[in-house]
């Protein structure tokens, strides 16, 4: 039969179209040299990140002098950078006010690395990621994410960032292919928020696949493996806790960051045929686990938690969902779940997480706050898992 439809023709002249439309999108939204700035905090909020009272913060912190607070000439208003947040954090650190006012790690406590992973596309395993990361950077902890994502969402959150092209530059792929590596330290940008950087993503990530391929074929073993866990090491000691978002794959690279991980979170809404693909995707996983286990390269981790996500308390298929998962999953589903919220997705759409917009921003701040309640809590519970791997105590 002869069909008049070129399969190359159609996906070739598709792919220009949209990279060039896609392309213009970006530059509009986001010209080239327009670098993101992070937001300046209210004193409340300074006093919430700090977890001291309102008026700690009014009597004593804020007349350290050398921090000098942004004032709106308007209406006489102090605001404050992350920079000057971390700098009174370290301050009252010092004076020894509160255990763990400075959160970084100390002594024998190691970088944490967790792996953010559901081979279910949409499962908001990037929304976690950048709200988890952007949370922990406020609270004094040096974070790296790791966007291991072809498809380079958490990349693209970043808007322009220095010395990186999405079509060009380099990805994590450069310190873990077999020829010509880098130095993991040359792949780290830093970001418009203090104390977290990101290695970007890239489809040159994909070439994992191939490279590991052509290697067993001539080698054999799964000695691949440990090329990610490697390259992690070179600069686990800067940082405190590293995250991977993941392709929805279950491929060689996503195996092998679930081998570097020390936790894994794995994100699922509370429908139907997220929670039977993620059964699959256990499955799967289950059975490369035992090949791995097998081959003398187990992968053993100190947590791994299930998180609801986009959850809709008022649906009532989402809560029997939500309790079947309870009964399934019990305390390794995290008690907290992530609530769909329109102020998540709009953050999103303006390549933002929820913790870089002001809550006056919004039309409806009850949406916002109850966003951030859910996202807060969830990310606390994570925090807390940190603090139990560190063998820290939960105050
Ligand atoms: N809590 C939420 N509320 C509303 N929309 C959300 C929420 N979390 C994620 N989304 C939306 O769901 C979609 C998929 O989320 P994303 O984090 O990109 O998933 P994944 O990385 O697993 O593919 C995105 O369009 C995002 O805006
Ligand atoms: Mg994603």
């Amino acid at each position: 039969m002869n069909r008049p439809l070129s399969s190359l023709e159609f996906m070739s002249a598709f792919s220009a179209k949209l990279e060039h439309a896609l392309q213009n999108l970006a530059i509009a939204q986001y010209p080239p040299d327009a670098r993101r700035e992070m937001r300046k905090f209210s004193p409340t909020e300074v006093a919430a990140l700090l977890e001291v009272t309102d008026a700690y913060v009014r009597q004593t912190i804020l007349k350290e002098p050398g921090i000098t607070p942004e004032i709106n000439n308007l209406n006489g208003r102090r605001h404050y950078s992350l920079d000057q947040i971390l700098e009174l954090r370290l301050l009252l650190a010092e004076r020894g006010r509160k255990k763990w006012m400075n959160p970084r790690r100390a002594g024998e406590e190691k970088c944490q690395i967790l792996a953010v992973t559901n081979f279910k596309g949409g499962s908001s395993k990037t929304s976690t990621t950048i709200h988890l990361g952007h949370y922990l950077a406020l609270k004094g902890y040096r974070v790296l994410a790791v966007d291991l994502d072809p498809q380079a969402s958490l990349t693209a959150l970043h808007g322009t960032l220095p010395d990186f092209d999405p079509r060009e530059g380099e990805t994590l792929y450069a310190a873990i292919r077999f020829e010509d590596t880098k130095p993991t330290q040359d792949l780290i940008h830093r970001t418009h928020i203090t104390g977290f950087h990101v290695i970007c993503a890239g489809l040159d990530l994909i070439e994992f696949e191939t490279t590991v391929a052509l290697d067993m074929s001539k080698r054999g073993g799964v000695s691949f493996l440990s090329r990610v866990t490697n390259a992690l090491e070179q600069v686990a000691d800067d940082y405190d806790v590293i995250l991977m978002d993941s392709a929805p794959s279950l491929n060689f690279l996503t195996l092998s960051s679930l081998t570097a991980a020390t936790g894994v979170i794995i994100p699922v809404p509370a429908h139907m045929l997220d929670v039977d693909s993620t059964g699959k995707f256990l499955e799967l996983a289950a059975n490369y686990m035992q090949v791995l286990s097998g081959a003398g390269a187990p992968a053993k981790w100190d947590f791994a938690k299930f998180l609801v996500t986009k959850f809709e308390p008022n649906d009532a298929p989402q809560a029997n969902m939500m309790a079947l998962m309870r009964q399934v999953f019990s305390e390794d589903l995290l008690l907290n779940m992530v609530i769909k919220s329109t102020a998540v997705a709009d953050a999103l759409t303006f390549k933002q997480s929820l913790y870089e917009l002001q809550r006056s921003r919004f039309s409806a701040p009850k949406t916002y706050d109850r966003a951030m309640e859910s996202i807060n809590a969830a990310n606390a519970e994570i925090e807390k898992l940190l603090w139990t791997a560190w063998g820290r105590e939960w105050a």
